[in-house]
């Protein structure tokens, strides 16, 4: 039954029979990007803000949602026991490695807490991820932002420098948000090395599988004081699902889930079970992998002939400079209900896209050119 639905599935959005049908793609023999399911809002914006993934939730997840739904009415624990082990299996860990909360921004929240009654400074790459910083300052730590290098790289070395006695938290974003770079692996081990001897390294791995990069969760064993953050918005498709999950040293877990009332109970039966079939839904998995190659690498190609400069991207979204481009392109995007980002950087005036489907990607370069 199963099968048979996959097969449907994958049928109808032409990834068994359909080729692209635009000239670049027809030598990628890659499969169409149509898909019944793509996520639009109620007034049919094209959403290319927050680096979702237009094709998800998977099948097997879809399948796993509404089969759960009527175990809704109890608590059902032993569903995050059952994703615990899942993860800890995928990762290569055990369980009292891992922590499930409703997304790994609640993860990013419980670890700034975990430091708040020491005071002291936190240091964060710039510009990165940052939506979490403001709790922290408000809840009294400084934050120190570190410019990234001229080539949008993490500055891991500047960022080492800026450690002192004080600092309580060092957070790199690998592959990094909104620029898509990637960390140099050996680098990242080196500098994890170093920073962890002196403050707890929070390595948040959302854009990970999108890369062929191997985490770096392999390290919680030995270190205490890495805290890598997944989470099963970007790939899996889940992200209005709600759920992320952290890997480290079983100490450490147990330090930051003693600020939950129920450890890992935060994540709904619902988005439990998605969660866990997505993990086994691996076709799923690659074939976003696959299509966002292709189509980030139409985008990049379509905004280089513009004359827009990109910075190569290892994720799900890419990060262009505005600085020669004439028109107003977030009017235009208002004007077309496109919904972009801002400007990160004004210096270049830098500014991130989602990738979403060909069809969306067509119709941005169409409205942008
Ligand atoms: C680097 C990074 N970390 C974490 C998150 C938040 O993920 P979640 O939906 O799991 O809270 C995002 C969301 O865009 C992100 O870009």
């Amino acid at each position: 039954m199963m099968q048979t639905n996959r097969r449907t599935w994958l049928q109808q959005i032409g990834i068994v029979t359909a080729g692209f049908s635009v000239a670049p793609f027809k030598a990628l023999a890659l499969p169409s990007v149509k898909h019944p399911t793509v996520t639009t809002t109620a007034d049919q914006a094209i959403r290319l803000s927050s680096n979702e993934n237009p094709y998800g939730p998977s099948p097997l997840a879809r399948e796993a949602m509404a089969r759960s739904i009527g175990s809704s009415n109890r608590y059902n624990w032993n569903t995050a026991e059952q994703l615990m082990a899942a993860l800890a299996q995928k990762n290569q860990v055990t369980e009292d490695n891992i922590l499930i909360a409703a997304g790994s921004t609640v993860i990013l929240d419980l670890v700034v807490q975990s430091f708040a009654a020491q005071g002291g400074n936190f240091i964060v790459p710039h510009p990165s991820y940052t939506n979490w910083t403001k709790r922290a300052e408000q809840l009294g730590l400084e934050k120190r932002s570190i410019p990234l290098t001229p080539a949008k790289q993490l500055p891991l070395d500047a960022m080492l420098a800026a450690m002192n006695s004080a600092t309580r938290m060092i957070y790199v974003c690998n592959p990094n948000n909104p620029t898509g770079t990637l960390c140099e692996h050996n680098a990242l081990l080196s500098f994890i090395k170093t920073a962890a001897k002196k403050a707890t390294v929070i390595v948040d791995e959302a854009y990970i599988d999108f890369t062929d990069q191997p985490s770096v969760s392999h390290l919680v064993a030995e270190n205490k004081n890495l805290i890598v953050v997944r989470t099963f918005s970007k790939i899996y498709g889940l992200a209005g699902a709600r759920t992320g999950y952290a890997i480290a040293h079983k100490d450490t877990i147990s330090r930051i889930s003693a600020l939950q009332t129920w450890a890992n109970g935060d994540v709904s039966v619902v988005s439990r079970a998605a969660a866990l079939a997505s993990l086994s839904d691996t076709g799923f998995v690659k074939q976003c992998y696959a299509q966002n190659i292709a189509v980030r690498k139409y985008t990049i190609e379509q905004l280089t002939r513009l004359g827009i400069t990109c910075i190569p991207s290892h994720t799900n979204f890419i990060y262009f400079s505005l600085a020669g481009y004439k028109k107003d392109f977030f009017g235009v995007l208002k004007n077309n209900n496109i919904q972009g980002t801002f400007i990160y950087e004004a210096d270049g005036q830098w500014t991130r896209i989602t990738v979403g489907t060909l069809d969306e990607m067509q119709r941005f370069i169409s409205v942008i050119q």
